[in-house]
């Protein structure tokens, strides 16, 4: 299987009031291709850090990161910009879109500055990706409407749109659906099995478990560390989700959740 990346040993240690507070001790995993991994652990356990970290948003304090080939602790800032915006897809909790655009034009304005959305051809074409990206994720309708005339779950699909139109090699989300109702979580959640089903890489953090229990494998982080992974293997069958949740919720407790 290929590694699409590599986590080796990564540190994080913010200092504040002199003190050091070690986020990140030794986190060690790897990503391959096609998998869709889910990340999990209490709060303030450094899930969110792991997210910045590997992407270079945030600057790790030792260890390394290989992505795609390329040790990430290397690049300069512009060189990480761009690895973000060419090679990687971000989905946060918070759904920041401009207001006075159409959600289609949230969607397409960032490509537009990737490295295949220069020309007027280009332009051309990531326009049309992002109406196929919105039929796929059944936004289609919207695609015109400005972002306060969407729901919190058309809105959060729009964002991953968005983080799809340059073919990510990974879609990094950081608790997707935690302002979401359990209806529209569940939409949500259902696209981004699809959207793995597709091809697409996915590292997701989640506090819950029926969003968890969806994914090929889940990392249990605590204190900065990855203390156990469980592999559920692939999402196939709906008649399967109960129990898959039940044999995950009986690891996490095990785990101390
Ligand atoms: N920018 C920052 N500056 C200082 N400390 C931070 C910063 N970001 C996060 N932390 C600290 O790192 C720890 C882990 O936070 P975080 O990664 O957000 O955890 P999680 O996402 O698992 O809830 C917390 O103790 C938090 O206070
Ligand atoms: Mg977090």
């Amino acid at each position: 299987m290929e590694t699409v990346m590599k986590v080796s040993n990564l540190c994080k240690t913010y200092i504040m009031n002199k003190n050091q507070n070690n986020v990140l001790r030794n986190v060690s995993f790897e990503v391959h291709k096609g998998e869709f991994i889910s990340v999990m652990g209490p709060s303030g356990s450094g899930k969110s850090t792991l997210l910045y970290t590997v992407s270079g948003m945030d600057k790790m304090t030792a260890g390394e990161v290989n992505f795609g080939g390329k040790l990430v602790s290397q690049f300069g800032e512009n060189e990480l910009a761009n690895l973000r915006l060419n090679e990687m897809g971000f989905v946060f909790q918070q759904m920041h879109m401009l207001r006075n655009l159409s959600i289609l034009d949230n969607i397409v304005l960032a490509s537009y500055h990737s490295e295949a959305g220069k020309t007027k051809e280009q332009r051309k074409q990531k326009r049309e990706k992002a109406i196929a990206l919105m039929k796929q994720l059944d936004i289609i309708d919207i695609a015109d409407h400005d972002i306060t005339e969407v729901s919190g779950g058309q809105l959060q699909r729009a964002c991953i749109c968005r983080a799809l139109m340059n073919d990510p090699k990974v879609l990094f989300a950081d608790e997707p659906t935690g302002a979401l109702n359990s209806k529209s979580a569940k939409e949500v959640m259902n696209q981004f099995n699809l959207v793995n089903k597709t091809g697409t890489t996915i590292l997701l953090v989640t506090h819950d478990v029926k969003v968890a229990a969806k994914s090929d494998k889940v990392l249990y982080m605590e204190d900065g560390n990855i203390q156990g992974a469980f592999t559920l293997g692939k999402y196939t069958d709906e008649i399967t989700i109960k129990e898959r949740e039940r044999t995950l919720n009986s690891w996490l407790m095990d785990m101390g959740w």
